[in-house]
């Protein structure tokens, strides 16, 4: 079963402040598509203390995925895609442009989404947007592909179908 670590950008979701409710909609999301959630962090918008847990999790091998959500805007304390670019080996544009394409459809403020994806060592990281709205919209057109994405990188799959 592939693994999924979710992590929450979020100073006041990380002083108890305000609910997470992007955590627990990723995880319903993920767990339906057959995936099995092995943690989530809640954590500050802070950039080292996020791209300390990804590259943790990545290189500990504890999960094939990462998922975070928030932190992806304009405010001066959203960070989340400079940590994740932090720790990356690899850039996946493919997927926030995805996300990002399939949102514009619903939302026009999809564009201000500065999410990314790439590669560390065998996990993959993706941002999501904050809003458990966004998460739903986001992952709904990714979730499909994702599974065969993972078994090329963790080796489980050696072709692509034609
Ligand atoms: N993407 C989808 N699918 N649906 C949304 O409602 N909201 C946007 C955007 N992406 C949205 C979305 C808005 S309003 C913002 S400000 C950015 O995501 C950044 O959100 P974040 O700072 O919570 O990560």
């Amino acid at each position: 079963m592939k693994r999924v670590a979710v992590i929450t950008s979020s100073d006041k979701g990380y002083r108890g402040e305000r609910e997470d409710l992007s955590g627990p909609a990723v995880k319903e999301i993920v767990e339906a598509a057959g995936y099995q959630v092995v943690s989530m962090d809640i954590l500050p918008d802070d950039r080292e203390m996020l791209s300390a847990r990804m590259a943790e999790i990545a290189d500990l091998g504890l999960a094939e995925l990462i998922l975070t959500t928030g932190g992806t805007g304009f405010s001066q304390r959203d960070v989340t895609p400079e940590a994740t670019e932090d720790v990356i080996e690899r850039r996946v544009p493919g997927i926030p442009e995805a996300m990002r394409a399939f949102s514009m459809t619903i939302t026009k403020r999809a564009m201000l989404s500065r999410a990314t994806a790439g590669i560390r060592k065998k996990t993959l990281i993706i941002n999501l947007p904050g809003s458990p709205k966004a998460v739903r919209e986001s992952l709904e057109v990714v979730m499909d592909s994702l599974g065969h994405g993972i078994e090329i990188l963790t080796g489980e799959a050696g072709e692509c179908g034609r």
